[in-house]
């Protein structure tokens, strides 16, 4: 059940909860549905990982539940946050919720941020503005947050602006200015993709940190299940703008039963390897969303798809685990699975001694 604190606040329970939402984007070549009936929930404090390959819509799914999109964009479904109704006809005014409800850390903080302000007055700025503070205590604040982000010698790094720090110090400060007002509910979208391995590593572990000091639900989207793996407690998989396997992230990676999910696990680099490239990428493309396949988008691409596959799109079914969903016709673990997994060693087992 959801508690709400005296400021209207979601305390514990549901935070938000997502159905059935399409977000269709007007184009020259015409509609792109970009994110296609997808329905999640998120509870105060938990960590959903958005997980899929380049073009899946995970950006778009982000967006669409903060309310950033162009003006090309038309959303259809429900989107309820805390006892707000965001697609309803009382929906709050979004610029309301931004920072102070629900922010979002970007992928690149070199774009993101303002080459020639000094990085306390991007901080101190969203404060000033939503928070009304004074330009004194923003300051004050603003040091504060870089302490929290663990940005060493806070009172001078204030002042000093972004080319002055390194990358991984700037996505800090990305970090420090989206939890500046206290939002309930952090987006971070590819936060680590710019950043070495170590670097990486740290960044996450301090939006950990953070959700667990804040009680904040955190939204981590990636292309990488290894990224996921150690930092959430739900796992949702998207491909064509679909969610095609969904799951906590213990039963994801014990019991994953979508190809394509095996496939991104696959797709993981190993630490062994020289350089950031791919062991085994997902062979051929995602679909084309202006002309999306009839049947299992993916079914181009998978070594296990039959007729069936080609010819009607599987819905989202529930595993033995109520709360693990997959959208498969003939999944991991089933027989027509083991079938052709035996064919395919049977066939590689030809190939190599002839
Ligand atoms: N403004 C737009 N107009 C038309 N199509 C768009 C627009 N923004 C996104 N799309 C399309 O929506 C699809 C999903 O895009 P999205 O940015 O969400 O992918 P993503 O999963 O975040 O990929 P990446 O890992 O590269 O960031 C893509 O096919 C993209 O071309
Ligand atoms: S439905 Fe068919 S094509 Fe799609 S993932 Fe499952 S086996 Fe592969
Ligand atoms: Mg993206």
């Amino acid at each position: 059940m959801t508690s709400l604190q005296t400021d209207g606040r979601v305390a514990d329970g549901r935070l938000l909860t997502v159905e059935d939402l399409r977000t269709t984007f007007a184009t020259e070549r015409g509609p792109v549905c970009a994110v296609d009936g997808v329905s999640l929930t998120l509870d105060r404090g938990q960590a959903l990982g958005i997980v899929g390959e380049s073009g899946s819509g995970k950006t778009v799914l982000s967006r669409s539940i903060m309310g950033l999109l162009p003006s090309t964009a038309r959303r259809e479904g429900s989107i309820r946050f805390g006892d707000q109704d965001l697609l309803g006809p009382n929906a709050p005014d979004m610029s309301r919720l931004w920072g102070r409800e629900m922010s979002m850390v970007f992928q690149n903080p070199m774009v993101s941020l303002n080459p020639v302000m000094r990085i306390g007055e991007q901080i101190a700025e969203p404060l000033r503005i939503h928070l009304g503070m004074s330009r004194r205590d923003a300051k004050a604040t603003a040091i504060r947050l870089l302490r929290d982000v663990r940005i060493p010698e806070p009172d001078r790094r204030v002042d000093q602006y972004p080319h002055e720090l390194s990358g991984g110090m700037r996505q800090r400060v990305m970090i420090a200015i989206a939890l500046a007002c206290g939002p309930t509910l952090l987006f971070a979208d590819e936060p680590t993709t710019a950043l070495d391995v170590t670097v990486q590593a740290q960044i996450l572990e301090l939006i950990a940190e953070q959700r667990a000091e804040r009680n904040m639900s955190v939204v981590l989207v990636t292309h990488d299940l290894g990224v996921v793996a150690g930092h959430t407690d739900v796992i949702a998989v998207m491909y064509g703008g679909r969610l095609v396997e969904i799951a906590p992230t213990k039963v994801l990676f014990s019991q994953m039963r979508m190809p394509y999910t095996e496939a991104l696990l696959q797709s993981i680099p190993r630490l062994d390897q020289k350089s950031h490239t791919r062991l085994n990428a997902i062979p051929g493309r995602p679909p084309d969303l202006h002309d999306p396949p009839r049947g299992c988008a993916f079914a181009p691409r998978c070594a296990f798809a039959r007729d069936r596959c080609r010819e009607e799109a599987p819905p989202l079914a529930t595993a033995e685990n109520p709360d693990h969903k997959f959208a498969c016709w003939y999944p991991v673990g089933s027989p027509e699975y083991h079938e052709t997994k035996e064919r395919i060693s049977a066939g590689l087992e030809i190939g190599s001694t002839s």
